[in-house]
């Protein structure tokens, strides 16, 4: 007899559809979050190289990827999971925060359009995917640094779901992408230092069973992941995070993206997942 406690639970992947952007004019030239340091260094073909891994992973995996086309003079296009959120067929576009990234908006928006989805423009300021996620039929909603709070009502009034509202307040995890993972319909991880005491104490209401991750391999955003519900997708530096996952039956699939990182985004950053 299997102990229902103990037993790994089989996992079903499902094939996603995802919106990506090559990185081909991505640099750091300005700071808007911890991790961008301007003075340094980047190298470009390396970002693309290390990102074209990451997009052939996705089409291994059966995926269907799209690619939006860069705009030059927009080095933070590449994290496409900014772009917008989009469920029920409807794209709610993104309103960034900070004036380098506010024509992304506009860009991410057109695209929607042209590929049939139901367009909604923000009045509010949000970062798309970066601060919201779906899981369990509800909307985890982040605030604090980027998407604000007034944002959450609006997206809960464009799908009639519930909203989850939580406060972020370590700037390294400035986006809700960057403290929690969705590793599948019903399940999460996440690091409970990104969050105040209220979120937490949500947190561990609405997931008990989630997977702590270790500060180190939040570090690396090792969280900032995407999962199909089997196959997960992850920094190869989050190694802890690997074995956490191996364990409940997920197979995780580690990939390099250090350069992207330069800009303070790794796997999830450069997804948008697209759901009709
Ligand atoms: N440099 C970008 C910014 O600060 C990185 C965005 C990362 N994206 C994410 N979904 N966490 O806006």
């Amino acid at each position: 007899m299997t102990d229902a406690a103990t037993a790994t639970p089989a996992r079903t992947a499902r094939k996603r559809t995802v919106l990506m952007c090559r990185p081909e004019y991505f640099t750091v030239s300005y700071r808007i979050n911890p991790w961008m340091h301007p003075e340094d260094p980047t190298d470009t073909s390396l970002a693309v190289r290390q990102w074209d891994v990451l997009y052939r992973t996705y089409l291994d995996l059966g995926f269907e990827v799209h690619l939006i086309d860069p705009i030059a003079g927009l080095p933070d296009m590449v994290y496409a999971a900014n772009g917008g959120f989009v469920i029920d067929n409807i794209a709610y576009g993104a309103s960034f925060t900070y004036p380098e990234r506010q024509p992304e908006g506009p860009a991410y928006m057109d695209w929607f359009r042209e590929a049939g989805f139901d367009v909604r423009v923000p009045e509010e300021i949000n970062e798309g995917e970066g601060d919201f996620l779906l899981v369990n039929g509800m909307i985890l909603a982040g605030t604090g640094f980027r998407t604000a709070s007034n944002s959450h009502e609006e997206i809960a009034r464009i799908y009639g779901r519930e909203v989850v509202s939580l406060n972020l307040i370590n700037p390294s995890f400035y986006h809700l992408d960057t403290a929690v993972a969705v590793l599948d319909d019903t399940n999460i991880a996440y690091l409970p230092s990104a969050f105040d005491e209220a979120s937490l104490a949500t947190l561990r209401r609405l997931f008990p069973d989630a997977v702590i991750v270790t500060e180190e391999d939040a570090a690396v955003l090792g969280l900032n992941s995407f999962s199909d519900g089997y196959n997960i997708v992850i920094a190869s530096r989050a190694k802890d995070f690997e074995r956490q996952l191996r364990e409940r039956g997920y197979n995780p699939i580690g990939v390099d993206l250090s350069e992207l990182l330069l800009g303070g985004g790794g796997v999830k950053c450069c997804t948008l997942e697209l759901r009709r």
